[in-house]
């Protein structure tokens, strides 16, 4: 174990990290370095098919990277074989089109981010409805996605990433497709979870406005933090 390892200040350290698309034609990442601090609100710009979306799955793991080193909540993502435990335990994912299950409840798809977690399916019930009550979903928990509103389904979409209380929130254009106003409930509302739970946010965002509310402004361009 290095120095770099044993840092407990930075929740997400990144070193010279490559991944390749396309049998390596396409370098999506091209040794990005990044130290992100735990607590930390971080808005990462960029332009489209810079490596944002890339760079959140390496963090994520849902995706591995063929070079370089991340170690994320003193986990070395390059070493790891199992991730499930990892992801529902440290990671909240908020994703552009809230990717909700469109035949389960919106109670429902809370809960099944509990599923490798070690908590009681009653338990599961409540958490989630409390969590989506908090929310003002409680009265569409029994309601299936495609029956809500965009800015509603986004709301499922952060019960969901937050229920877990998870160390850290990656959240990808999570404004994206939403008219102004609902967006900025949506941003009221991570920035409340980051103010009160003291969760590491990272806010993927194309919009100059909501970049400038963070801690932090980063960029990419063409696979390196520029
Ligand atoms: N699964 C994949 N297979 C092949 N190429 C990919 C894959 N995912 C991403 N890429 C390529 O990697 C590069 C980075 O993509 P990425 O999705 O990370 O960009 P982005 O910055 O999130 O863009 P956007 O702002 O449009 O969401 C792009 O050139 C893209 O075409
Ligand atoms: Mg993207």
């Amino acid at each position: 174990m290095n120095d770099e390892t044993m840092d407990n200040k930075n929740i997400i350290i990144i070193q010279d990290l490559k991944k390749r698309y396309d049998d390596g034609k396409t370098a999506a990442l091209d040794g990005v370095d990044l130290k992100i601090r735990k607590g930390e609100f971080v808005s990462l710009m960029g332009p489209s098919g810079s490596g944002k979306t890339t760079l959140l799955n390496m963090i994520g793991a849902l995706d591995r990277a063929e070079e370089g080193n991340i170690t994320v909540a003193g986990h070395d993502l390059m070493e790891k074989k199992d991730f499930s435990s990892f992801r529902s335990k440290e990671i909240g994912f908020i994703f552009q089109f809230h990717n909700l299950i469109p035949n389960l409840t919106v109670s429902e798809n809370v809960q099944i981010t509990m599923l490798e977690t070690e908590v009681p399916h009653e338990k599961m019930v409540q958490r989630a409805n409390k969590l989506l009550e908090s929310l003002n979903l409680g009265n569409k928990i029994n309601q299936v996605p495609t029956k809500l509103s965009g800015g509603e389904r986004q709301r499922v979409a952060i019960a969901r990433a937050l229920v877990n209380h998870p160390s850290i929130i990656l959240a990808d254009e999570p404004t994206g497709s939403l008219d102004s106003k609902t967006g900025d409930i949506i941003l009221d509302i991570l920035r409340e979870i980051h103010h009160k739970e003291n969760v590491t946010l990272l806010l993927v965002t194309h919009e100059p406005y909501v970049a400038d509310m963070a801690e932090r402004k980063i960029n990419l361009m063409d696979g390196k933090i520029s």
